[in-house]
């Protein structure tokens, strides 16, 4: 197959949701119509399991679950997808940033009776922020939830989003009939003693037929009339274009668990979105049908069996094709490296690969040459961008516990950060350590892994930061600035790439220095261009 065809055939895309809301359920379902598993409850769930905050061997058992799924693969009706998986635990939530830079695509999961939840709010925001096309799926219609409109609403507002229904629910709850389908214009009814099959799909193609009555009875067809007549009084027609350049949202309806409106989805999902899609580097926007293989790391895993020391860097091809034992340039090591066994993830198996394409991950096995946001080229030296770092939450001061077994530590910390696990910062004043996560959660993660995997101890000693703002002077020889590093001196600290930040102690102090040195700029994320 060329390699058009081959861009043409892929579809790579993520699901988001808050947790519980579905997401593992739908991605089984999602793999069981392609074939790829046979039964339900195959895909393990890599969610960190409620009260287990404290248990590390939870913690490692997710690690070794969370490779197996970190892409699961498969084929449907002539087209290769690839979901890539993103952790629902807030904690992880810097991981699934990342992740979301190499997906094409994704399906926000929204759980009818809950609505619309802080998690998917987070995210979501993050894909609209990079016009990422989405599609919504309203998951649980067989429990009691709420109004459909309501629902639409509560998405148009928290979200953001301008949403279109692609199909509609016929009831709800232990009412729950089953769905219109507004794109392909038919019934789908629901027997909910069977969580496997679906009934046979009747074409209903003119609404005022007597068919739908005698499908669903007079009430529930007159009902169903109406609500579709102010779906399109109320809401745009489905226009893919928009839906491409991210600003509008097709919306389907259904039941994961029962099976129920997943294959609407799924046909939908093939038809609409998009191809592997072009990337900004820091040079150029480089599109995937060119001849010459370029890729970028947003993940590692590293040290997942603990005797060797092996990682695995996780690269989204974007242009040409990738091919084992090809010598590749290394960008910012400036060296050619060649990967005998590169793999591909096949529903939850790896295998080795010849060849990959765009839109494809491979996984390689790593020395420790990777860092996330890494980019491998045929030979260009262009760097990927759009990796960025968000502030972290909570900072602590990270303190060698045995003075033994520093050199350890040091190298346990950087290979930690170069996972993403965390991130270093490093005082100006007296080049003390300060570790910055998302959640509480990583602090234990990383003391676990510092003496599981490197032998190293460290202790943590509290420190009161609010903010880390990455610092960009609009003049840096200016008497402003060098007023503010005098001043600041205690606060200022250098990233793990030696970006200078400010460390800013309180809401209060933030806004007092900013209004004190207008001319310094304070971003929140590490990558200004795209704050
Ligand atoms: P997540 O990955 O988004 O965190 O959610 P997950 O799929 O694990 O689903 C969370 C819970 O919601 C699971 O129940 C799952 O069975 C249930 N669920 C998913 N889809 C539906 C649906 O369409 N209808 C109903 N009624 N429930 C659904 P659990 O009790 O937490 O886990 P389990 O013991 O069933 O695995």
């Amino acid at each position: 197959m060329s390699l058009e065809k081959e861009i043409e055939r892929r579809r790579t895309f993520g699901i988001v949701s808050h947790p519980d809301a579905g997401k593992t359920t739908l991605t089984e379902k999602l793999l069981l119509f392609g074939g790829a598993i046979q039964e339900a409850g195959a895909v393990k769930s890599n969610k960190i399991k409620k009260g287990a905050t404290s248990d590390f061997m939870e913690i490692e058992r997710q690690r070794g679950i969370s490779v197996a799924t970190s892409v699961l693969a498969f084929e449907y009706e002539g087209i290769k997808i690839n979901i890539l998986d993103t952790p629902g635990h807030k904690d992880f939530a810097e991981d699934t940033f990342r992740t979301l830079t190499a997906v094409d695509s994704v399906i926000v999961v929204i759980d009818v009776a809950k609505g619309v939840e802080e998690q998917t709010e987070k995210l979501v925001e993050v894909c609209r922020m990079r016009s990422i096309p989405m599609i919504v799926f309203i998951n649980k219609l067989d429990r009691e939830g709420k109004d459909a409109f309501e629902l639409l609403d509560e998405i148009e507002q928290k979200l953001h989003l301008k949403v279109t229904p692609l199909s509609f629910p016929i009831g709800m709850g232990y009412d729950f009939k089953g769905i219109y389908n507004i794109w392909e214009k038919n019934v789908n009814l629901f027997s909910g003693d069977s969580r496997k099959n679906i009934e046979d799909t009747t074409e209903v193609t003119n609404l005022q037929d007597s068919v739908l009555d005698e499908l669903i009875g007079n009430d529930a067809a007159q009902n169903l009339r109406d609500e579709l007549e102010l779906v399109q009084g109320v809401y745009p027609d489905f226009n893919k274009e928009a839906y491409l350049e991210g600003t509008q949202q097709p919306v389907f309806f259904g039941s994961a668990l029962n099976n129920f409106g997943v294959r609407e989805l799924l046909d939908c999902f093939v038809t609409i979105a998009p191809t592997p899609r072009p990337k900004e580097s820091e040079e150029r926007l480089v599109d995937p049908y060119e001849m010459d293989f370029s890729g970028f790391v947003f993940k590692i895993h590293a040290n997942m069996d603990p005797k060797h020391r092996d990682r695995l860097a996780f690269i989204k091809i974007v242009s040409g094709v990738f091919e084992r034992n090809k010598p590749y340039l290394h960008v910012r090591n400036k060296k050619k490296l060649k990967f005998s066994s590169p793999n591909a993830f096949f529903a939850e198996k790896k295998q080795i690969v010849d060849i990959s394409y765009p839109g494809d991950i491979v996984g390689l096995h790593d020395t420790g040459n990777f860092k996330i946001g890494d980019t491998l080229t045929s030979g260009e030296e262009i760097h990927y961008k759009g990796i960025p770092a968000f502030s972290p939450e909570h900072f602590r001061y990270i303190n060698n516990a045995d003075p033994m077994k520093s050199k350890q530590l040091a190298k346990g910390i950087d290979q930690l950060m170069d996972e993403g696990v965390a991130q270093l910062f490093t005082l100006e004043l007296n080049g003390r350590k300060v570790i910055g996560t998302v959640g509480a959660l990583q602090y234990e993660v990383i003391q676990y892994r510092l003496e599981h995997e490197y032998g190293a101890k460290c202790t943590y000693e509290l420190l009161n930061v609010h903010k880390a703002c990455w610092v960009e002077p609009e003049d840096a020889k200016s008497e402003e600035f060098k007023e503010f590093l005098r001043v600041k001196q205690r606060y200022m600290a250098k990233d793990k790439r030696g970006q200078l930040v400010f460390l800013a102690d309180s809401p209060f102090s933030l806004q007092m220095t900013q209004q004190k040195y207008p001319s310094v700029r304070m971003h929140f994320v590490s990558e200004f261009e795209n704050a």
